[in-house]
């Protein structure tokens, strides 16, 4: 075939090379992850997260509305709690964090598009995403109090909500409690392939919900299995997910192609906590080009098959890909 192949002919130029790209990039499928606690005036950073600030419902509001104007337009929401319990009250109190933050972003964000993550983890004093009996999460129990939790969200004004706790059976008893309460038309993204990651590490910091005791591995997924994270998502969908996550993103890109063509419904990728630090860590020490690196992340999840990536990023990514 040499030399009438010559794939170098199509790299000569920026301007070429810009032409016949394969992955486009745009601001509209970026998901910014936020983390909101009682308060005012408040922007705690977070050690392991350079960048990244825990806020109060007030300067939340004056943050996105920045961010929202400079091109993201979804968000996910994560609260942390004055008072945590056994049961995680605040998850699904008409005045928990996460409510008193929706309904203050959707009267000044009317459009944005507000996703709540549905977790237990936040809210309890043990940490672990669900009710425990003994030292383990109890699943069906757990179930009534996510499908509050989703009607709560709903009420504050998410447009979205999005469960994160891998219970088996909790879309289905999240859609049943929302249709019930009168919002049949509220979608819910899951988190159908959730693995039990050490790239969580920042997270909890950021979250405060580092388990008490014991780790996740009994409810999140074994980050050897592939196959089983198609039967996850298999299950989401018969049970009325209308979007899914995979989660982490870069350490199972091969995951996120596998579902990407199995299912049809729009596909996420979380690109979190320990993959941001890592990278963020690396150039501070001058190791890597950081904003090259960060592009070269987010376009290889999005060429892998995302159709929406969740990044801490997001902000600087669409000021970025618009600049
Ligand atoms: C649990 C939850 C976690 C993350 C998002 N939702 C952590 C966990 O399972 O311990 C991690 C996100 C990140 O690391 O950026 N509700």
């Amino acid at each position: 075939m040499f030399p009438i192949e010559r794939p170098r002919r199509l790299r000569q130029s920026e301007n070429l090379r810009r032409l016949v790209r394969e992955t486009r990039l745009s601001p509209d499928g970026l998901i910014y992850p936020v983390f909101v606690k009682p308060g005012e005036g408040r922007r705690d950073p977070i050690k392991s997260m350079p960048g990244i600030y825990q806020w109060s419902p007030d300067t939340l509001v004056e943050h996105l509305t920045e961010v929202y104007h400079g091109g993201v337009r979804s968000f996910l929401l994560f609260g942390i709690p004055s008072h945590k319990d056994s049961v995680g009250s605040d998850a699904y109190d008409p005045n928990g964090i996460v409510q008193v933050a929706l309904r203050q972003l959707k009267e000044a964000l009317p459009e944005a598009v507000l996703i709540a993550d549905l977790c237990l983890c936040e809210y309890t004093d043990h940490g672990h995403c669900g009710v425990l009996v003994g030292d383990r999460v109890d699943n069906d129990p757990t179930l009534d109090l996510l499908a509050r939790a989703a009607v709560e969200q709903a009420k504050a004004g998410a447009t979205v909500v999005a469960p994160s706790d891998m219970m088996d059976g909790r879309v289905q008893a999240i859609r049943r409690a929302l249709d019930q309460a009168g919002y049949p038309d509220v979608p819910i993204m899951s988190y159908a392939a959730k693995y039990a990651s050490g790239f969580y590490g920042p997270f909890r910091e950021a979250a405060e919900n580092t388990p008490a005791f014991g780790d996740r591995r009994a409810y999140q997924m074994d980050p050897a299995n592939r196959r089983e994270a198609l039967r996850e998502v298999m299950l989401d969908l018969e049970e009325g997910a209308d979007m899914l996550i995979v989660k982490p993103a870069l350490p199972y890109l091969d995951v996120l192609s596998d579902i990407r063509q199995a299912v049809e419904v729009p596909v996420a990728a979380y690109q979190v906590s320990g993959e941001f630090a890592m990278i963020e860590a690396a150039a501070q020490n001058g190791w890597i080009e950081r904003e090259r690196v960060i592009m070269e992340s987010v376009t290889s999840i999005s060429r892998a098959g995302a159709d929406m990536i969740i990044s801490y990023w997001a902000p600087e990514v669409s000021r970025w890909l618009q600049g």
